[in-house]
């Protein structure tokens, strides 16, 4: 389990400036959270995945495709690529190949038509990852009262 990690990462305010989430308090809060991922698991057959530092085997963040089943920015039951990283490891193009990653996944595994993603317009670095990663950005959204911007990728474009 990767509980220490995992807490080092979800309890820096940093990591949280532009989620909706909060920093947790406690390492319950993180084994409730790798529970629920786990019931992702179950129910939609994919999840969260842990991002391992192949040097040192250490866990590094997580990158996700989610099945997101509430309606966001007038989509339904979509996959949503995100990522998050313990602050040490920032800056090194970690999350961009992650995301790559991911999509390699969505398009060749799952065999998905297309993939959307959104970021607080203010946050700089996720909006450059999702660029590099080749997501389009096709407008802009308010969610949960903060400006978001919308990103989309297909197969096509993937594979281009
Ligand atoms: C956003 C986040 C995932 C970026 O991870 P990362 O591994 O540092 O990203 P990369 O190293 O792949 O960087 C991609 C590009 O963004 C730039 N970048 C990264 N963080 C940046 C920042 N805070 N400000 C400006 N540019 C930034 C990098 O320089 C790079 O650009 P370049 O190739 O032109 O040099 C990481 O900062 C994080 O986990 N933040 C907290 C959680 C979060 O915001 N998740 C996304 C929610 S939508």
């Amino acid at each position: 389990m990767d509980i220490d990690e995992y807490f080092e990462l979800d309890a820096d305010p940093d990591v949280h400036l532009y989620l909706t989430s909060q920093p947790v308090q406690n390492k319950q809060q993180i084994a409730d959270s790798i529970q629920f991922i786990r019931q992702q698991y179950i129910d939609n057959g994919i999840g969260r995945w842990a991002v391992i530092d192949k040097r040192t085997n250490a866990f590094m963040g997580w990158a996700e495709l989610k099945l997101i089943a509430e309606l966001t920015n007038n989509h339904i039951n979509f996959l949503d690529l995100g990522y998050r990283l313990i602050k040490k490891y920032w800056g090194q193009g970690f999350a961009t190949e992650a995301a790559q990653a991911s999509l390699t996944y969505a398009f060749d595994v799952l065999q998905a038509p297309e993939v959307f993603a959104h970021a607080h317009a203010e946050n700089i670095g996720s909006n450059k990852v999702l660029s590099k990663a080749g997501l389009t950005l096709t407008g802009s959204f308010v969610h949960h009262g903060i400006k978001c911007n919308w990103y989309r990728i297909d197969r096509k474009d993937f594979q281009r």
